[in-house]
């Protein structure tokens, strides 16, 4: 039995964990967000109706169950605000679901300045961030003047932490940036304003999941990004500002690593990237295209035109390693239906050697040759396909190809973007 399970991207984000979560969110009782900030996007369908999160946890449609924003997150007040507005709107908002971290700390409007600013003088070498203020967020969580969660309950407390910040911020803004800097009033009035709306969500979650682990409650723990833009595991410095992998699930929700039971990584068929940084299987030409064209590969917070290549077995067997995954869920199966030959890059060719082991220097990984084997594909509509038996031949081998290769089995695979479009093959809760 698994009471609690993690659930991490295990490539460079966008795997398709939204729709995992929401549909896994049917047997648990709590989803929490650990990392990141609303540079995610996960996208869930549900009767043809489509839903994109950046902050609230995707099982947030579900109704009866707790989402919580954890200490681990980084959280623009005007985003989550926006969030819970649109649910409101289409009377899906359970105020009583959600709870938010006072520990998570806050996106302040000069951390958007300074990401797109540094992106700016970055030129060439820009990391191709989302331009959300995650990175100057979470440096200024780090160096320990960051405003959080809590601080938005004590309107001093936040008055006086927002005007030593901005002595700083306002100053290296128009000094090394030749910005405009930022009025304290203006910045005060307007998080007060979100503060009313979201106060009565921000509470103590660390306790509130010890109670739950200590009642037996089932917790599902939401990754964002992938484990290749992990900030100490990834193709740094092309990463994202936080850990991804999932031992950040105990850190980012203040529950020891003992209460984690089973770590499953959510991976595609093929893989994908958004910004800059080593991409090993990357195609250029006309199969890149045809990628992106039937997986609709365009980014669900910026929209910007997702990289697109075959299967990395290197890069899996990488995030097996440092998520320690109990298991794969395999998404987006359906993409490869028509297509004739499909490539699994095995191993990399390095200086004319053949490793199995990614490197994570830059340098080092720019090298590397994907080596291929090529499977024939299994020229048939799967998404309406609901068990194992039932896929195609092909389509069974491709998947105990990855299983070979990656030493875990798949306990899901995706078939479709909708919630109904999934096979099961071990229970992830059993
Ligand atoms: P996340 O960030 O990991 O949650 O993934 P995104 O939501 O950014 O991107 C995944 C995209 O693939 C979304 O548009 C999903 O609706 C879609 N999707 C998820 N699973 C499947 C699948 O099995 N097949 C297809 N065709 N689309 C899928
Ligand atoms: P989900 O949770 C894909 C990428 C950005 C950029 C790098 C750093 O939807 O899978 P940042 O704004 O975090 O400083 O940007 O990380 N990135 C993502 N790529 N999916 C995401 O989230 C991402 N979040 C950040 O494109 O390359
Ligand atoms: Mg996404």
């Amino acid at each position: 039995m698994a009471n609690n399970i993690v659930i991490v991207g295990a490539q460079w984000g966008d795997e398709g964990k939204g729709k995992i979560v929401d549909i896994l969110t049917e047997e648990a009782d709590i989803i929490v967000r650990f990392q990141g900030g609303n540079n995610a996007g996960h996208t869930v369908i549900v009767d043809g109706e489509k839903f994109v999160f950046h902050l609230l946890p995707s099982g947030i449609l579900h109704r009866g169950k707790t989402c919580i924003i954890g200490d681990g997150v980084v959280v623009d007040p005007e985003v989550l605000v926006a969030e819970i507005e649109v649910l409101e709107k289409n009377g899906k908002f359970d105020p009583a679901g959600l709870l938010i971290s006072q520990n998570a700390h806050l996106i302040m409007p000069y951390h958007k300045t300074l990401d797109a600013a540094r992106e700016r003088l970055r030129g060439e070498g820009k990391i191709g961030t989302t331009k959300r203020g995650i990175g100057p967020a979470y440096e200024d969580k780090v160096s320990r003047c960051g405003i959080r969660c809590g601080d938005l309950l004590n309107e001093s407390v936040f008055r006086s932490k927002l005007k030593s910040n901005l002595l700083f911020k306002n100053h290296y803004i128009e000094t090394m940036h030749h910005g405009d800097g930022f009025e304290v009033y203006e910045i005060y009035n307007r998080y007060m304003g979100y503060a009313d709306k979201i106060a009565r969500h921000i509470q103590d979650t660390s306790l509130f999941l010890d109670k739950a682990i200590k009642a037996n409650k089932k917790i599902l723990f939401e990754g964002a990004q992938g484990t290749l833009l992990d900030i100490d595991h990834g193709t740094f410095p092309y990463v994202t500002s936080s850990n991804t992998v999932a031992g950040q699930a105990a850190t980012g929700s203040g529950v020891g690593p003992t209460r984690l039971d089973r770590v499953l990584g959510v991976i595609k068929a093929y893989t994908t990237r958004v910004g800059e940084g080593p991409f090993p299987t990357e195609l250029d030409g006309s199969d890149g295209e045809m990628l992106r064209g039937k997986g609709e590969e365009f980014g669900a917070t910026t929209g910007r035109a997702r990289r697109c290549g075959w299967f990395d077995g290197v890069a899996m067997s990488y995030a097996v390693r440092v998520n320690g995954l109990d298991g794969l869920i395999i998404t987006k199966l359906d993409v490869l239906d028509s297509v004739k030959e499909i490539k699994i890059c095995t191993e990399y060719s390095l200086d004319g050697k053949t490793i199995t082991d990614l490197p994570t220097e830059l340098d080092i990984l720019k090298k590397c040759k994907p080596i291929y084997e090529t499977m024939d594909g299994w020229d048939k509509p799967t998404t309406g396909i609901r068990t194992f038996e039932e896929l195609p031949e092909n389509a069974k081998k491709f998947i105990s190809r990855i299983e070979e290769l990656s030493g875990v089995k798949a306990f899901l695979i995706s078939v479709g973007a909708g919630r109904e479009a999934s096979i099961k093959v071990v229970e992830p809760f059993g």
